[in-house]
């Protein structure tokens, strides 16, 4: 059989060695930043409004009460407002209308590696929001914030709002956060959403609904794989499979092989085993302590400004700002 090595070639599209790389460790293990096709962006917006996906209630509800507190607390009225992931942005809309009411002058910088939501995300905005200045920027957003680097002069304001952090290890976490500081500028500011430690079984229930749409979510995921890279996976023979770890805050997605099975993937030219009940990692959705997501924002060189939180504090929007 062809090593990892042998197979790589310049052709082969990040996706491909992504998925070449997961398929091929013990155990195996996919990204979720690839859940986000058209149709997983569709899905995903189904998830959101899910009762049991309380996550998204919470933000907008912190967004619609405490608009006016998170402005005072930014302490600006000229500013570079850069999102992270952003999405659909269902809730930055809550914001990015109040600051045009107050007379704010930004540039609202939408980034996310899905195209697709971010074109849908700028037509909403030219006819709900068409005074606010907008440029929107595909692609992976570190590498975007790289090259956003020093560009304007201006302080930046950066969003990364629906909990997104909680898709990284409390150690990726810390990573992604001092790389995010050292792309800004003293005096800069980060929004960042945590989902907070709570009842487990609230947790779990937002992960595994009955109606089987977070199953059809990740499920998605081998869809993509097959119609972008010609795979052959069966979606009846995945299960969908949630665990909630009250001591980690780890909530963990996977897709367990009903059953002994081979995959052939023809963008990769080979197969891969699934032995019966062999799970892929799929995903992580980390729920943060108070204390502990404060002296994450100390370890990467943040200052916590000001938490918001939402009536049930559940969730927090908290504000650093690099020291
Ligand atoms: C869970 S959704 C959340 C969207 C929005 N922030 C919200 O709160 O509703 C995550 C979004 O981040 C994007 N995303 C995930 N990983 C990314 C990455 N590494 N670079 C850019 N965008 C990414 C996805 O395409 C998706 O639109």
């Amino acid at each position: 059989m062809a090593s990892i090595q042998q197979i790589q070639s310049p052709t082969l599209t990040a996706f491909a060695e992504d998925i070449l790389q997961g398929l091929s460790g013990t155990p195996k293990k996919l990204s979720s930043k690839y859940f986000y096709d058209e149709q997983g962006d569709k899905l995903f917006q189904q998830i959101m409004r899910m009762p049991e996906y309380y996550l998204t209630d919470c933000e907008l509800e912190i967004f619609e009460s405490r608009k006016e507190g998170i402005l005072q607390a930014i302490g600006q009225d000229h500013f570079q407002l850069l999102e992270l992931g952003a999405g659909d942005g269902m809730k930055t809309k809550v914001l990015l209308r109040h600051f045009l009411e107050r007379g704010v002058d930004f540039q609202y910088q939408p980034i996310d590696i899905s195209s697709n939501v971010l074109m849908e995300l700028e037509e909403s905005l030219r006819t709900e929001l068409p005074a606010l200045k907008v440029k929107a920027l595909p692609g992976d957003y570190f590498k975007v914030l790289h090259e956003l680097r020093g560009h304007s002069g201006q302080p930046k304001v950066v969003l990364f709002l629906g909990a997104n952090i909680g898709n990284y290890t409390l150690e990726q976490a810390q990573r992604f956060l001092r790389a995010v500081a050292a792309e800004l500028n003293p005096g800069d500011l980060l929004l960042t959403g945590f989902d907070l430690k709570k009842d487990p079984g609230v947790i779990l229930n937002a992960y595994n609904d009955p109606a089987g749409i977070t199953a059809a979510f990740n499920l998605n995921l081998l869809r993509r794989i097959n119609r972008e890279l010609g795979a052959t996976f069966k979606l009846q023979d995945f299960k969908h499979w949630e665990t909630y770890n009250p001591i980690t805050g780890e909530t963990k997605s996977y897709l367990v092989s009903r059953k002994d099975q081979h995959v052939f993937i023809k963008a990769l030219s080979r197969s891969f085993h699934f032995e019966a009940w062999e799970a892929i990692d799929v995903e992580l959705s980390k729920k943060y302590s108070l204390s502990e997501l404060e002296s994450l924002a100390e370890q990467a060189g943040f200052a916590v400004q000001e938490h918001f939180f939402d009536q049930n504090k559940y969730f927090v929007d908290s504000l650093w700002r690099v020291e």
